[in-house]
């Protein structure tokens, strides 16, 4: 005869982090900048900053750091202000979603 036993074993949940990888939405749009070429820019990427879509020193307690670039060239650029591009520091259309 035999007897059936079932086992409740932890699962590990492998999806949960810790660590945020994404910043604060500082808004649902994205900005017109005109890039100088050769100008380097810290772009913020925790979106805690008050002078979007620039860093001012705000992430200072988080885990994010500003993204800092060179212009290549002068040009207009639109730059991410809901801080869930995938092509930072540029928008890549996901404030769409949002
Ligand atoms: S403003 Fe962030 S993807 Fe457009």
């Amino acid at each position: 005869m035999f007897r059936l036993i079932i086992i409740n074993l932890p699962v590990a949940d492998h999806k949960k982090t810790s660590v945020m990888d994404k910043g604060h939405i500082a808004k649902k749009e994205p900005v017109q900048i005109e890039l100088v070429a050769g100008k380097n820019y810290a772009w913020c990427a925790c979106g805690l900053s008050e002078n979007q879509p620039f860093c001012d020193g705000s992430h200072s307690k988080g885990d994010l750091r500003p993204k800092i670039f060179k212009a290549e060239k002068s040009e207009t650029a639109w730059l991410c202000q809901c801080k869930q591009t995938g092509a930072s520091p540029f928008c890549d259309g996901t404030h769409n979603g949002l």
